[in-house]
């Protein structure tokens, strides 16, 4: 019998969507399941949207008290998924309780407060993951495999980028993304910390950063009710505007402690580029390039190639490539950023039924935090900061 594990959703946003969807069909691609999850309770800040969660996403129960919910003994894995202010206190409450956390990203506001998460769970023994989801497309592990067996060598360089448009418009409304209280920082943390994940997974540890960061837009309008309205159709700026207190774009020359150096820069401002995380890899011996724009296509040049063939070839991922036998039985049928999130689920509760640590873990999210301090610190300084 497949082992059922109840788990509570505290927040029902947009990524309260995304992971109840990756809850609902992990089991329809990962079979035989490591658990099947129960959707028990979801949280949300009123009864209206709490219900409402419910209601859509096939929950059992509603509440409106994440601190009571944690603490009861019915849960097994408390699922954070609200804006970043209010990461620490439910995870230290949780581990406190003893349950497995997933934890959306970045894991908390700063390097300090991811710290007191880490050591709780760490105290507490419990699994914990912490939700980098994009290393997760299939192309992007490809990308590991090939660097892991040695296909492009010895890497001596890595670009990355985050860029968005979504709030290139200086009338979209004063999201929680552009508060510092609430988000801690703006692209850095919000998109920069993705490409950070990647640049770790793929190439190792960042020792040293040199950024620009700089706010384009000061204000916004400040949103009416009181949750996210990011995709508000009203953008004709009337009304109060309120100071946006983050950055809102980054570019920063990062140093790897194997040896490597390279780039990363992360904008929500760029017109025309959507979701447009990118990467180029050089090894001594090939290169990889990979746009998630185009998720399910991976660039790959080896130089051993015969000379009359060199060049970029796609590859499409599929059932070949990492995950593919759990996905689509055809290349290029189409994976999207669901997939992600199912694998990403697969992945937590296999962990959890075989009391492993996944990766990426709260350890990851706290070096992330810290890097993302360094990048912050480094733009104010107009120096190198260095991360040890
Ligand atoms: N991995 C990714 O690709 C990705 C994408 C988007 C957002 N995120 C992260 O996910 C988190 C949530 O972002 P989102 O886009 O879903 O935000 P959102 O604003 O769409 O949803 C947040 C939800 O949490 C609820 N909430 C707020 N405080 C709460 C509390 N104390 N108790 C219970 N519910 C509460 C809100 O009412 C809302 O329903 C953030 O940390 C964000 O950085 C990750």
């Amino acid at each position: 019998m497949t082992k059922v594990l109840n788990i509570a959703m505290i927040g029902g946003g947009f990524m309260g969507k995304a992971h109840a969807m990756a809850y609902a069909t992990m089991p329809m691609f990962f079979w035989p399941a490591p658990a099947r999850p129960r959707l028990k309770t979801i949280v949300d800040v009123t009864a209206d949207l709490a219900e409402t969660g419910r209601q859509r996403y096939g929950f059992d129960e509603a509440s409106t008290d994440w601190r009571s919910v944690v603490a009861r003994d019915d849960i097994d894995v408390v699922d954070i998924v609200t804006p970043n202010d209010s990461h620490a206190e439910i995870a230290i409450a949780a581990a406190e309780a003893g349950k497995h956390i997933i934890c959306e990203k970045p894991l908390a506001r700063t390097g300090a407060e991811a710290k007191t998460m880490l050591d709780a769970v760490e105290k507490a023994g419990v699994v914990h993951m912490v939700a980098f989801n994009y290393r997760r497309t299939p192309a992007v592990a490809l990308a590991k495999k090939f660097i892991s067996e040695g296909r492009i060598g010895r890497i001596l360089s890595f670009r990355g980028t985050y860029l968005q448009d979504w709030s290139a418009d200086p009338n979209g409304p004063l999201s929680w993304r552009f508060q510092k209280k609430i988000a801690g920082s703006g692209a850095v943390g919000d998109i920069g910390t993705h490409v950070v994940d990647l640049a770790r997974y793929l190439v190792g540890e960042i020792v040293a950063v040199n950024a620009l960061v700089k706010t384009h837009i000061g204000s916004r309008p400040v949103q009416s009710g009181g949750f996210d309205q990011l995709a508000a159709s009203d953008r004709s700026g009337k009304g109060p505007r309120a100071p946006v207190d983050v950055d809102d774009e980054m570019i920063a020359l990062v140093k790897f402690a194997g040896g490597a150096f390279g780039s990363i820069e992360a904008t929500r401002n760029a017109y025309g580029r959507n979701n447009f995380i990118t990467f180029e890899i050089h090894g001594d011996q090939g290169s990889i390039a990979f746009n998630y724009e185009r998720l399910a296509e991976l660039q790959v040049m080896f130089a051993s190639d015969p000379a009359d063939a060199r060049g970029f070839r796609t590859v499409y991922t599929g059932p070949a490539h990492p995950y593919g036998a759990a996905l689509w039985p055809i290349p290029a049928l189409g994976t999207g950023y669901g997939e992600t999130k199912i694998i990403e689920c697969h992945d937590i509760l296999s962990a959890v039924v075989k009391g492993e640590t996944p990766s990426p873990n709260f350890r990851d999210g706290y070096q992330i935090s810290r890097i993302a301090d360094a990048i912050l610190r480094s733009g104010e300084e107009q120096n190198w900061a260095f991360i040890e």
